[in-house]
């Protein structure tokens, strides 16, 4: 199996690569295409960002797989897939606001062993590689020791399509009342980031994908976050849960009968 650490430091490079790229042209970006919705769009710097990272990825390892936001799969035969988000928090990026960030993670026989969340604007690199802690720009991180469910701030996020929008704008409802309170940052990867480092104290979102969280979720855990979907689910497109143990067990007893893993 390859070194989890030789993966790390591939995903580091393309993704500062990737990073350096986007910045560069965040000034002046236009929409190129759009998604879900009319407001799910893709500028023409996701798809250079997400090419530039395939090829380093592919360069120094031809066989492997890619899941890209941008790009679709690509099939590979060595047992590594590289999950890849070239911007995470477009609309962010599009506003010309620094909350957005490049995520690469490298998956060993389907488990994520490495992962970088780059945020170039925010000065920001995120790191871990599994069993080894997580790290912002080299230093040791952790998550915020854990809190009642009305002391917590709470990142969640929003999908793109209305119906989906409603439900979780209902959920929000009875969410709200219940915390400290909730930011809405606009990048799934920097608010599991932000578990990390404790400058929230849990996120929660439904209908994210993998490329959206496959860096974050390895980082948040290796923080000492719990991560996981709903009723001990693996971390999925329902549902996407992250807190320290005892925080998040009061925080999956909220939305379990909420339906906050439906679109109603
Ligand atoms: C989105 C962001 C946003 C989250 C959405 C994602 P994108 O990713 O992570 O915070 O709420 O669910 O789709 O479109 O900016 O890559």
């Amino acid at each position: 199996n390859p070194d989890p650490r030789e993966l790390l430091d591939l995903a580091l490079e393309a993704a500062r690569k990737g990073g350096a790229l986007a910045a560069r042209g965040q000034e002046g970006i236009s929409v190129l295409d759009t998604k879900s919705s009319p407001t799910d769009v893709v500028t023409e710097m996701d798809r250079a960002t997400e090419e530039l990272i395939r090829g380093v990825l592919l360069g120094a390892r031809p066989s492997d797989a890619i899941l890209g936001e941008e790009g679709g799969a690509a099939r590979g035969s060595s047992g590594v897939r590289w999950l890849v988000d070239p911007i995470d928090g477009t609309v962010n990026y599009l506003y010309g606001r620094a909350e957005w960030g490049v995520s690469v993670a490298a998956e060993v026989d389907g488990v994520v062993v490495a992962g970088v969340v780059e945020a170039p604007v925010r000065g920001r690199t995120y790191t871990a590689v599994r069993g080894g802690g997580a790290r912002r720009n080299g230093e040791p991180i952790s998550a915020a020791p854990p809190t009642t469910l009305d002391m917590a701030l709470v990142a969640t996020g929003f999908g793109y399509e209305a119906r989906r929008r409603r439900r979780q704008a209902e959920v929000l409802a009875t969410v709200l009342p219940r915390v400290r309170d909730i930011r809405r940052l606009g990048s799934a990867a920097l608010d599991l980031c932000a578990v990390a480092e404790g400058t929230v104290n849990a996120y929660y979102e439904r209908g994210t994908n993998p490329w959206d969280w496959g860096a974050g979720a390895l980082i948040a855990a290796e923080a000492g976050a719990r991560v996981a979907g709903l009723r001990g689910a693996p971390p999925n497109f329902d549902l996407l849960l992250a807190a320290v143990p005892g925080l998040f067990e009061q925080l999956h007893d909220l939305l379990e009968p909420l339906g906050a893993d439906t679109d109603g």
